[in-house]
C-alpha cells in the first residue's frame, strides 16, 4: 500500500508577525505531499488567513486536555477549530520533558482531539541512555499503547505518528534511515499485532534533524511516510526541497 507523504514543520517558539508571513507565503506546496506547518498559538490566526485558498494545512503545537473555564494559560480545541486549524502535534517530546506531560495526558488529547475532528500527530521516541540500554521499541511502543488503550485500534487509523528520536531532535544528528526504518517498522509491527488493515494505513513520519540533505534517503524507506520537521521548517529554501523529495 502506498501511504500519502506527509511534510509537516515545527515552528516551536519562533517568529514574528512578519517572518511568519514571509516563510508561509514562500513555502511551495505540490499536489503529490500533504504539507502542514504548526506556528505558536498566537500566529496561527494570521497563518491560517495567509494560507486561504492553499493546500497548506495548519497544526497547533498542543493543545489543552480540557474543553473550556478557569485554566489559565490553556487553548482548547474548539478555540483552535475557530481559526481552521486541522492537525494537532501531542507529546512532543519537550513538552513530555520539559513540561511533564505524562503518556496518559497525552493519550487523552490524542481522544478529544479525533473527537473534535481533528488529526493527532502523535510524537513518540527514545532518549540516548534507552537507545544504548537497547530499550528503544519497547519505549516508543509503549508511548503508542498508552494512546491505543485510550481510543481503540478502530480510532488509531486516523493518528499520525511521528517517531523522533530525542538524541536528534535540534542535534544536528539525525538518526541514519536504516536506524529509523528499524524503529518506524517496529511500531508498525505491534499496531498489526491488534490490526494489520489499521497497522498499513497509518502514517508514521520521522522526525530529528531532518534536512534537504537527508530527507529523501528517510523517505525512501519503505515504513517512513513524511516528517516532522524543526529547525530546517524555519527555512523556506531548505522546507521546500524537503517538500520536493517527498514527492
Ligand atoms: P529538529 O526538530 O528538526 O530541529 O531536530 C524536530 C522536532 O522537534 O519536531
Amino acid at each position: 500500500m502506498t501511504r500519502r507523504k506527509i511534510v509537516a514543520g515545527n515552528w516551536k517558539m519562533n517568529g514574528s508577525v512578519e517572518s511568519v508571513v514571509e516563510l508561509v507565503e514562500s513555502i511551495q506546496a505540490n499536489d503529490a505531499v500533504d504539507v502542514v506547518v504548526a506556528p505558536s498559538y498566537v500566529y496561527l490566526p494570521l497563518v491560517a488567513q495567509s494560507l486561504t485558498g492553499s493546500k497548506v494545512m495548519v497544526a497547533a503545537q498542543n493543545v489543552s486536555e480540557f474543553a473550556k473555564g478557569a485554566f489559565t494559560g490553556e487553548v482548547s480545541l474548539s478555540m483552535l477549530k475557530d481559526f481552521s486549524v486541522s492537525h494537532v502535534i501531542l507529546g512532543h517530546s519537550e513538552r513530555r520533558s520539559l513540561f511533564a506531560e505524562s503518556d496518559a495526558q497525552v493519550a487523552r488529547k490524542v481522544a478529544s482531539t479525533l473527537e473534535a475532528g481533528l488529526t493527532p500527530i502523535l510524537c513518540v521516541g527514545e532518549t540516548l541512555e534507552q537507545r544504548e540500554a537497547g530499550t528503544t521499541l519497547t519505549v516508543c511502543n509503549a508511548q503508542v499503547d498508552a494512546v491505543l488503550e485510550e481510543i481503540g485500534i478502530e480510532l488509531f487509523e486516523k493518528v499520525v505518528i511521528a517517531y523522533e528520536p530525542v538524541w536528534a531532535i535540534g542535534t544536528g544528528k539525525s538518526a541514519s534511515s536504516e536506524q529509523a526504518q528499524e524503529v518506524h517498522k517496529g511500531i508498525r509491527d505491534n499496531i498489526a499485532r491488534r490490526s494489520s488493515k489499521v497497522a498499513e494505513k497509518v502514517a508514521i513520519l520521522y522526525g530529528g534533524s531532518v534536512k534537504a540533505s537527508n530527507s529523501a534517503e528517510l523517505f525512501a524507506q519503505a515504513d517512513i511516510d513524511g516528517a516532522l520537521i524543526g529547525g530546517a521548517s524555519l527555512d523556506a529554501t531548505e522546507f521546500n526541497s524537503i517538500i520536493e523529495s517527498a514527492k
